[in-house]
């Protein structure tokens, strides 16, 4: 027999006159509207202040496809040579047990495959036609006049003017030691070095555009200090090229930020001041200018436990009171930011000093934040390759103009015995096709385009790209 529940309440509502809707019905089809509404806002990006709705491609220019070739590296730790007693064993230092202890070994086997001699080194000037504009991730890189390139933590600018690259970084050709026994490895300041370039392969050196202080203790760059990460922008509206950089002392305790200005991309920088930007604590860093013209400031404080995010004032001589604390608790440095259809990206590393260690990227509606962590954009080499970016860590990102959602990612394969002789991995970058990590508050929808850096031992940019940007 069925019972009447009286306390039950009806499911049925009156909708308008004459149609009743069931109240199921009703939840799916909210349900159903909010689905649509995702999947619209995941096809479509504000862009601009216009506001007007743009399509989103996730789909990178297709000269770029062949470099999204998934490259497989079989490396090895050497098999130890011969028996050993147990008590020659002893005697003797540990043998290194992963790929990351032989990296740091320099004594170890495998030493060529990170670090290749000077016989296989890329010279622009020398090399035939057919190894013309090949990137060999790791190798040693000359310049025009035949000498290693040293522009280490650097990033690169874009002169509208001269329309050519200038590639800034730490110029690092002295001898590395240790100011104390608990030090890092340091080579003293010698400046910030400057090389130009058409095509992004052929590097002319333009200088030392920011000199050390050889005397004067108490100064910022006297030598005896650290000058890290220089970036350069350029201001429109006051015609000055930029630079910040990390400045310290050599045990990082002054953490601050210092600012150049110059005339021209070349130099010479006037070194102007430093500071604790915002009052925080400053160690690796960058700066991004956006497609407004607006550029903000990103460091790692709090004892690298978080970053920092912050704009520029209009001359880009200081950063303003506005700041967001990102990434926190999360333990990221050398930051690395870069722009797609609305989205902003960034790269960054974990704090292990010189030894690698594994990349993430991050996504953002907004520069400001909330940035969402996506998870490891390697690809290819082998696991050990990936979980160390191989075996470098980020510096900057370079859009390629005219191939839109194709970027070349810059690292630093540091080495901490010969600091001088540190390379320059650099990747093919692709932002496209849906992140690994799901976002739980978007119905298990992936809101973000996955970053992607694949590796490969040789690699080079579209012909047709070089042939149009030259
Ligand atoms: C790293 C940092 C480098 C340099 C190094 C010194 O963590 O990214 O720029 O400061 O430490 O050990």
């Amino acid at each position: 027999m069925r019972m009447k529940n009286k306390y039950r309440k009806p499911t049925t509502l009156r909708c308008n006159a004459g149609t009743r809707c069931s109240f199921p019905v009703m939840v799916w089809s909210l349900v159903g509207c909010l689905l649509m509404l995702h999947l619209y806002s995941l096809v479509c990006r504000k862009h601009g202040v216009g506001g007007e709705i743009q399509m989103r491609k996730d789909h990178h220019h297709p000269l770029f496809h062949e470099l999204e070739e998934v490259e497989e590296e079989d490396i090895r730790i050497p098999p130890p040579k011969g028996k050993r007693s147990p008590r020659a064993a002893k005697r003797r230092p540990k043998r290194p047990t992963t790929l990351i202890e032989e990296f740091l070994d320099e004594s170890s086997q495998l030493r060529h495959v990170f670090f290749p001699d000077e016989k296989t080194a890329i010279h622009p000037m020398k090399d035939a036609t057919n190894e013309s504009f090949y990137y060999y991730p790791g190798r040693i890189w000359l310049d025009t006049d035949g000498n290693p390139i040293q522009a280490h933590g650097g990033g690169i600018l874009y002169d509208e003017k001269s329309r050519k690259y200038y590639w800034y970084g730490e110029f690092k050709d002295g001898p590395t030691y240790h100011a104390h026994k608990k030090a890092a490895a340091r080579v003293d300041i010698i400046g910030v070095g400057c090389y130009s370039s058409k095509d992004l392969w052929t590097w002319k050196h333009e200088g030392i555009v920011l000199v050390a202080e050889e005397t004067d203790e108490t100064h910022d760059l006297h030598k005896s200090n650290v000058l890290e990460r220089p970036k350069v922008i350029y201001n429109e509206k006051t015609g000055k090229y930029v630079m910040w950089m990390h400045v310290d002392d050599a045990n990082y305790t002054k953490a601050s930020v210092g600012i150049a200005v110059s005339d021209s991309p070349t130099g010479p920088f006037d070194y102007l001041y430093s500071k604790r930007p915002h009052g925080f604590d400053s160690r690796d860093m960058t700066i991004f200018k956006d497609d407004d013209g607006v550029a903000y400031l990103i460091y790692s404080s709090e004892d690298n436990s978080e970053l920092h995010v912050g704009p520029l004032n209009p001359d880009y001589l200081d950063v303003t009171r506005v700041m967001r604390t990102i990434l926190v608790g999360q333990h990221r440095e050398a930051p690395a930011v870069f722009k797609y259809q609305g989205t902003y990206y960034m790269i960054t590393s974990g704090c292990t000093g010189w030894a690698p260690n594994e990349a993430l990227a991050h996504a953002s509606e907004s520069i400001l934040g909330p940035w969402e962590t996506m998870g490891n954009p390697c690809i290819g080499g082998n696991k050990v390759f990936r979980q160390t970016t191989f075996f470098a860590q980020s510096t900057f990102v370079l859009p390629l103009p005219g191939l839109p959602g194709s970027f070349i990612f810059m690292a630093d394969r540091w080495n901490p015995a010969d600091l001088r002789d540190s390379r320059y991995v650099w990747l093919p970058l692709t932002v496209g096709g849906a992140a690994d990590r799901p976002l739980d508050y978007n119905f298990g929808f992936p809101l973000w385009s996955r970053v992607s850096i694949y590796w490969h031992k040789r690699w080079r940019l579209p012909y047709t790209w070089k042939e149009k940007n030259q």
